[in-house]
């Protein structure tokens, strides 16, 4: 999608963070904003300040565990701007904690946000901007450890973010498929300087193990997340599929995963704190 000025960008997790980068970089391009967030997140502090920045922004509670309040969302979208051309889905927390050790409501808990949060903005918007036929682009916010498992304790957010790498590349040939002039790309980060930790930890359900900081990946070099956001815009620009922020790091490890998987048949071992 090479003309975005002027375009309609949703994103979810937009008050914080990467999400908020995203629409940093989109409101300095002249895109037209759907910011999305939780109700008790700083939405309405940081769409007013961009909106006072010159930006157009329209900003909506939601919680994207919810499929009614993405509906929404969408809905609220479309009567406001007449649709969206670009849709990220990047809400998202981490938990901490062994497999066995995890309650199913902290699986469910993450698995409904990371996973089913990009699942309901596809299902939501997809439809609509098929029919409307004019260019668009969906990015899914997955991770590095969409693309392998370092150390442990992380499963509920590794399984998730596995599953929005396989979740977009199964977008990108259905939206092929159908002949949409829609573009996908899966944002992959490593280590990015936010407020995923803390914001993960207070929004935890109770009773489940502290959130610490614990680099999946410790070697990387942080990226600042404005940097982030400008990465994403260049992607939708030119239609790229992976965004990966640290690819030259990333390469040694992919490759040694690989070479597990075709050759000598062990698990992937990577440095982990
Ligand atoms: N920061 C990193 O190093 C890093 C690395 C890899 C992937 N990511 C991914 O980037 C995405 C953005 O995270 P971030 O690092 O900017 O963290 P962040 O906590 O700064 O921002 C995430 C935002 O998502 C919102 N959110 C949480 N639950 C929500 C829900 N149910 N519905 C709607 N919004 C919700 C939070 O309120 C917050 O504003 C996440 O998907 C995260 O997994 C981050």
């Amino acid at each position: 999608m090479k003309d975005v000025a002027g375009k309609v960008a949703v994103v979810t997790g937009a008050a914080s963070g990467i999400g908020l980068a995203m629409c940093e970089s989109f409101a300095a391009a002249g895109m037209r904003l759907v910011m999305a967030d939780l109700h008790d997140s700083p939405l309405e502090k940081e769409s007013a300040r961009l909106r006072a920045g010159g930006a157009e922004v329209f900003a909506q509670a939601t919680d994207v565990s919810s499929w009614e309040q993405v509906q929404a969302l969408a809905a609220a979208a479309k009567a406001k701007y007449g649709g969206a051309h670009v849709v990220c889905n990047n809400a998202g927390v981490r938990s901490m904690g062994r497999i066995w050790e995890t309650s199913i409501e902290n699986w469910n808990w993450v698995l409904s946000i990371d996973l089913f949060g990009v699942i309901h903005g596809i299902k939501a918007f997809a439809p609509d901007m098929i029919a409307r036929g004019e260019p668009g682009h969906f990015v899914n916010t997955s991770s590095v450890a969409g693309l392998m498992v370092v150390g442990t304790g992380n499963a509920p957010y590794n399984v998730s973010k596995q599953g929005v790498v396989a979740l977009s590349e199964s977008l990108w040939h259905e939206l092929k498929e159908v002949g949409a002039p829609i573009g996908v790309s899966v944002l992959c980060p490593g280590v990015i300087p936010t407020n995923l930790r803390e914001n993960s930890d207070r929004l935890k359900p109770k009773g489940a193990a502290p959130v610490q900081s614990r680099a999946i990946t410790p070697d990387m070099k942080p990226m600042p997340a404005a940097e982030v956001g400008k990465l994403v815009l260049e992607g939708i620009r030119k239609d790229r599929f992976w965004l990966l922020t640290h690819p030259s790091e990333y390469r040694p490890m992919i490759e040694a995963r690989c070479r597990g998987i075709v050759e000598t048949g062990e698990v992937f071992r990577g440095k982990a704190t």
